[in-house]
């Protein structure tokens, strides 16, 4: 999983590429590199390190030219190296490419190409597309690169240039993410929106397969039939700004701080005038709904456990069993699915390969999709039947945060929805939770507003080696979510556990200090919680409750409470990931980490 940019215009090519690599480092950062097209030879910058290193260099010693494509790595095949970086050349170095997936034929092409006396340097697998593309060059680069395309499996955004074509880019969507932007005398493409926001607001999404012609004044789509489409252009409406900081020193905690908007964003879009929930987006009919006799939320990591939040919320409201499965697991399993199941994708990137391939799975067996994602255009919102965007606006930093709490209330207006439409909760009780639902927006915002005591927690634990989180019932799916956090950003070892579980293995890893985060806020399983935090604080633990307010009996157990406003049981959850959200952003910027770019992960994960 990478990020690849391209341009052709009239300004300094390694401006834009570094520019539109910047807001693509959420997809990778352990190599950068670009080429142009310098008239007599492509010259090519790439290394080993932040983007910050290339743009050092190309300050250093500048590349003029008005043509090249950049590159952002996450390394798949091959370590992270100056000569792994892309772009990648052929032999005698007049074709340069980025690419942006996996080639899953790879080792048989390069057996091949060897065979035909290519030498290879690296050990990428997309060295081979830049030595399949020599080897079908004639002059005409499209030609080419369609050609190239032929031989090759699995997922791919590519974007190639070559010394004999200095006005021509040409770039191909296979599966992985691709947008072009429109400029005037000057075209882009770029692995995600936020890369070509500087510059233009207009775009055009690739479908599968295929290809894009640029030169500065024209942008022509193919199809894999080589005939030319043509594509609406889509105006993209949010603000640069708000892919940037503004004043917060790291993104992930200026998407916590963005919450209380998109919860209010994702509810207020959707409510008609008498304030009932319309989803426009979905087309289940009522009868439709009815034949569905069963629900799967298939996800990954946060979406997932934002999935097991909506599990609890569709079985009680709309009375529809639903199993959540992890996509990685739930592609390979043999799930069984038909024509009356409903399969919801939770993902914000709308491109992680495993729920990608998951949907796709269940399609195939009949499954009606509904996708749940943050970007609009997204590979999930194109395959899905229905599809529900969350508007959390662009999330950037790797942990997700404003994108799991506007998950959470989708869940909740699914479940709502269906339940009016099959019946199973009375219009009273429905307007009641439309209402608390409303309510929830100002409740994260006091939250954050009286956060300063989660700061002082966080000095207190930050040493720790290991955190443990507890929790019962929409509590645990709540501390699977509060480790996992801890654990991406600050490299603490962390582990949830439903406490009722505690004494069945657990409870022996607890030792003087550890910290245990236990979660309360469930009135019917207040006093079992209240129990096990007894039980751990007896054996050496550092109790750290989060607990409604009011509920002081919590403080006999517990060192140190959190207390999240008064909120019905159903929906605490939208409210409680909050104060955990915050305490694994001060325990990871006390220990120095990186929270917006944690070691080894990436944003957005487009291979298996
Ligand atoms: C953790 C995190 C990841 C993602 C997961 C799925 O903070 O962000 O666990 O939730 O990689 O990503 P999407 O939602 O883009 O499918």
């Amino acid at each position: 999983m990478c990020g690849i940019v391209g341009y052709i215009g009239n300004r300094q090519a390694t401006e834009v590429l570094i520019e539109g690599l910047s807001k693509l480092e959420y997809r990778g950062y352990d190599s950068a590199g670009c080429a142009v097209n310098s008239g007599d030879s492509l010259s090519v910058r790439k290394f080993k390190g932040r983007l910050s290193v290339l743009a050092d260099d190309l300050k250093a010693n500048p590349l003029s030219s008005n043509i090249g494509i950049g590159h952002t790595r996450w390394a798949t095949h091959g370590a992270p190296s100056d000569v792994n970086s892309h772009p990648h050349l052929n032999m005698d170095s007049t074709i340069a490419v980025v690419h942006n997936g996996i080639i899953e034929n790879y080792m048989q092409l390069k057996e091949w190409l060897i065979s035909e006396g290519k030498v290879f340097k690296s050990e990428t697998d997309t060295e081979v597309v830049a030595h399949l593309v020599d080897y079908y060059y004639e002059g005409d680069l499209l030609d080419a690169v369609y050609k190239a395309m032929a031989k090759l499996r699995g997922a791919y955004a590519l974007g190639v240039i070559s010394k004999d074509n200095p006005d021509e880019l040409v770039a191909v969507r296979n599966e992985s993410p691709l947008v072009i932007g429109i400029g005037e005398g000057e075209n882009f493409i770029a692995s995600d929106i936020p890369a070509l926001l500087k510059y233009t607001r207009n775009v055009y999404f690739l479908e599968n397969g295929e290809v894009v012609h640029l030169t500065k004044d024209s942008v022509k789509i193919f199809n894999q039939d080589r005939e030319e489409v043509k594509r609406e252009i889509y105006n993209v409406k949010w603000d640069i700004e708000a892919a940037s900081k503004g004043g917060f020193d790291h993104f992930m905690i200026k998407e916590i701080n963005e919450q209380p908007n998109g919860i209010k964003e994702t509810l207020n879009r959707r409510l008609d005038e008498n304030g009932d929930i319309k989803l426009d987006d979905i087309k289940l009919t009522k009868a439709e709904l009815d034949n569905i006799n069963k629900v799967y939320i298939v996800a990954c990591g946060t979406a997932y456990y934002a999935g097991l939040v909506g599990k609890h919320a569709i079985e009680k409201f709309a009375k529809i069993p639903v199993e959540t499965d992890i996509a990685s697991e739930f592609r390979y399993r043999d799930a069984f699915v038909d024509e009356n199941t409903l399969l919801i994708v939770v993902s914000q990137s709308g491109e992680t390969a495993d729920t990608l391939a998951a949907l796709k799975e269940a399609k195939s067996k009949g499954a009606r999709i509904l996708a749940i994602t943050n970007v609009v255009g997204s590979s999930v919102s194109r395959e899905a039947d229905d599809v529900f965007y969350t508007w959390a606006g662009p999330e950037i930093a790797v942990a997700s945060t404003k994108a799991y709490t506007t998950q959470l209330v989708s869940l909740y207006m699914i479940a709502l929805d269906f339940a009016i439409k099959k019946g199973t909760i009375t219009k009273e009780q429905y307007k009641t939770m439309i209402s608390k639902l409303g309510e929830t927006s100002d409740k994260v915002q006091e939250i954050i507003d009286n956060s300063d005591d989660i700061e002082k927690i966080a000095e207190e634990i930050k040493d720790s080696k290991d955190a443990f989180y507890l929790g019962r019932g929409l509590d645990y799916c709540l501390a699977m979510e509060g480790a996992l956090k801890l654990k991406e950003i600050s490299y603490i070892h962390a582990e949830a556990f439903p406490a009722g579980e505690l004494k069945h293995g657990p409870i022996a890893l607890i030792e003087e200090g550890t910290p245990v985060i236990s979660i309360a806020t469930q009135d019917v399983l207040f006093e079992k919680m209240v129990s096990n935090m007894k039980e751990v604080k007896a054996r050496g633990a550092y109790v750290i409750a989060l607990a409604k307010e009011g509920n002081k009996e919590v403080e006999k157990a517990a060192d140190r409470v959190i207390y999240i406003p008064e909120v019905d049981d159903v929906l605490s959850s939208i409210l409680t990931v909050v104060p955990l959200q915050i305490l694994s952003y001060h325990v990871a910027t006390k220990r120095g980490c990186d929270v917006d770019k944690p070691r080894n992960l990436a944003k957005s994960v487009t291979v298996e």
